[in-house]
């Protein structure tokens, strides 16, 4: 009987901190600011690739699921959109874009996108042909395209 009121008091411990965790302001700010500039999208195709894989936290196009309310999973999720629109913003490219270079290089590396996004969206991981297809999406929208290389370069 001991044990079963230990196990009910930790369990109301548990239940309570949980509740009380949701009152953290931090995660609560789940905004999408306006989209402000793109790349120049070689196909209609490319983009979505792109933002399958990437727009969920480079973008301001994030999809603020149900999981994404609930602390402690809104730090995580909100922590990631944060730092990925810092490092770069696809819908912000004029002002925070990136260099073609260095994703290639995170996509091969299989570093982008991150394993907590492909682990809740399955879609998201790739294999070695569908890397390269998201690639030539990006290679065939960022290159050559000096309005916008010109900003790429940092
Ligand atoms: C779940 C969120 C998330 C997704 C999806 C995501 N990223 Fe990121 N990305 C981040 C975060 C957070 C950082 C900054 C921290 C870091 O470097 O790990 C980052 C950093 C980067 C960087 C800079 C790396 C460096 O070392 O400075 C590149 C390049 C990048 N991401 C490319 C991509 C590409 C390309 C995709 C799509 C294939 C993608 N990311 C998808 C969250 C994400």
């Amino acid at each position: 009987m001991n044990k079963m009121r230990l196990v009910l008091i930790l369990l109301a411990g548990a239940i309570g901190v949980f509740v009380l965790i949701q009152f953290i302001p931090f995660g609560h700010n789940r905004t999408n600011p306006p989209v402000v500039s793109e790349p120049q999208w070689s196909s209609p195709e490319s983009r979505s690739l792109v933002k399958e894989r990437c727009f969920q936290c480079h973008s301001n196009e994030t999809e603020w699921t149900w999981y994404s309310n609930i602390a402690p999973g809104s730090w995580l999720i909100a922590y990631d959109v944060i730092e990925g629109r810092s490092k770069f913003n696809f819908s912000d490219w004029q002002n925070n874009p990136e260099d073609l270079d260095e994703m290639i290089e995170v996509i091969q590396e299989g570093e982008m996108p991150p394993i907590q996004y492909w682990i809740v969206h399955p879609s998201a991981r790739m294999n070695a042909q569908q890397k390269q297809d998201l690639i030539n999406a990006l290679e065939s929208s960022l290159s050559n395209k000096t309005e916008f290389t010109l900003g790429i370069v940092r």
